[in-house]
């Protein structure tokens, strides 16, 4: 009975299996056949290892601290079905834009349990979440302390509000996603002052009631530590503003960027050892700075559902350049995952059947796109490939769909969710028509 590599368990979603024909299938379906029916490129996803993910988080968190919420940050996958799986579970939810609200309200998600980040939100999109009785906004400017408070007041709400801080930690991850250091569009900077200037004008404010503090590192990190460096230090900020100012700290938050395993070379902490530092590192803080131990939110995306989605691709032409590189086009690319252009991410790919055999060849997966930087993985050790063969990536499952474009006049792929051998599309393929849709001659 053919299986797949110990390495691809951990990467590919909890129900990936090779069948009797050595084809990889995921809940149950071969990707072969899914592609068939639905067309390429497709995003797979496994609804077993959303809620897989889920429990992992609220059963990790939750053994470890007590009381503790599990917010999924809907940027990396915004999309109702996933809203809805979300929920169920029991977890809550941040959106970034009025176009995310607009998702979670589609999907049912329950307002309170609602978080609403973003360093650049308008009067209209607060007044549309405080119209839902959204649970949380998280403040992340002072131009936003006045607009929320005028527009909280404007309806006669007292709204619940954490203010976003920034901890000048580097959580050593890429540049792009690196958010919580001095240099930051996000967040009140604790280190310049702007921080204490804005927790006093924001405990000040009539219609806001500031029931604690967030701050979010980066994403993704590899690495405990810079959680607990930044724990310790904004915990000690609270406690000078809690003297100063009357700041509660009854809620307390300390974002997400959980890691997870894109290749098998760099593998992530377990959930239990992020949960572990992250709860001790609270817990010693209230301790030493005397506050009743706070409601503590973690805020994971990607680790939610990256492991969830897996990307399928047709090769088409294949480009050999002797001592130099053979290049494998697909029928995807950066329209459907930017993240290899834009942050150098790597991916693990795998040919759909038979995804070990042998001989194998080093190859580039490029895109369809006319940019040279259009690629999905460089230098590849895959089987020799053939046009019409199909190739998957793991791990696709976050902020590749999130952020699709239709560059090239390209239409965005479909997406399904794989159950019990059955599939369901959660989003059609776009067409011509739709292309068209939004032009005006
Ligand atoms: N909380 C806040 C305030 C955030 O800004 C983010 C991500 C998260 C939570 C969730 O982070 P996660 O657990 O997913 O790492 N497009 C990039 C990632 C950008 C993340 C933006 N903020 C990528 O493809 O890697």
């Amino acid at each position: 009975m053919p299986s797949l590599s110990q390495t691809d368990q951990e990467i590919f979603p909890v129900t990936s299996d090779l069948n009797d024909s050595g084809e990889i299938t995921i809940g149950g379906c071969s990707i072969s056949q899914l592609a068939e029916e639905f067309g390429t490129p497709l995003y797979i996803y496994d609804e077993e290892t959303i809620r897989h993910m889920c429990r992992q988080f609220m059963r990790g968190f939750g053994n470890e601290y007590e009381p503790c919420h599990v917010e999924y940050s809907s940027k990396a996958f915004s999309n109702p079905a996933v809203a809805k799986i979300v929920a169920e579970e029991g977890l809550h939810m941040d959106v970034v834009t009025g176009g995310e609200l607009v998702f979670a309200k589609a999907a049912g998600f329950p307002a309170e349990r609602l978080n609403f980040h973003g360093n650049n939100k308008d009067r209209q999109e607060l007044g549309e979440a405080i119209d839902y009785g959204i649970g949380r906004i998280t403040i992340d400017s002072f131009y936003e302390i006045e607009l929320l408070n005028d527009v909280a007041g404007e309806r006669g709400v007292r709204q619940k509000v954490l203010l976003r801080v920034s901890p000048s930690v580097d959580p050593h991850t890429h540049m792009l996603t690196t958010t919580g250091v001095l240099d930051s569009k996000f967040g009140f900077s604790i280190e310049t002052g702007a921080a204490a200037e804005a927790v006093e004008k924001a405990v000040a404010a009539e219609n806001l009631d500031v029931v604690g503090l967030h701050f979010h590192l980066g994403s993704p990190i590899f690495e405990l530590e810079p959680y607990s460096q930044a724990i310790d230090y904004v915990m000690q900020f609270a406690a000078e503003m809690r003297d100063r100012h009357g700041l509660k700290l009854d809620e307390f938050n300390p974002g997400g960027g959980f890691a997870v395993g894109y290749v098998g070379e760099e593998l992530p902490p377990q959930i239990t050892e992020y949960a572990t530092e992250i709860a001790q590192a609270v817990r010693s803080a209230c301790d030493r700075f005397g506050f009743d131990e706070p409601l503590l939110t973690v805020e994971p995306g990607r680790a939610i559902v990256a492991r969830a989605g897996v990307a399928v691709y047709q090769v088409g032409g294949i480009k050999r350049i002797p001592n130099v590189r053979v290049y494998v086009s697909v029928d995807g690319g950066m329209g459907d995952n930017i993240r290899p252009a834009l942050y150098s991410s790597e991916y693990t790919v795998r040919r759909a059947y038979d995804p070990y055999a042998t001989p194998q060849e080093k190859v580039t997966i490029a895109g369809k796109y006319c940019e040279s930087g259009d690629y999905i993985a460089r230098d590849v050790d895959l089987p020799l490939l053939e046009s019409g063969d199909l190739v998957c990536t793991p791990t696709s499952g976050a902020y590749s769909v999130p952020m699709a474009s239709n560059y090239n006049m390209t239409t965005r792929p479909a997406i399904v969710m794989v159950k019990d051998g059955q599939a369901r599309l959660i989003r059609r393929r776009e067409t011509y028509e739709d292309l068209l849709a939004t032009s005006l001659v």
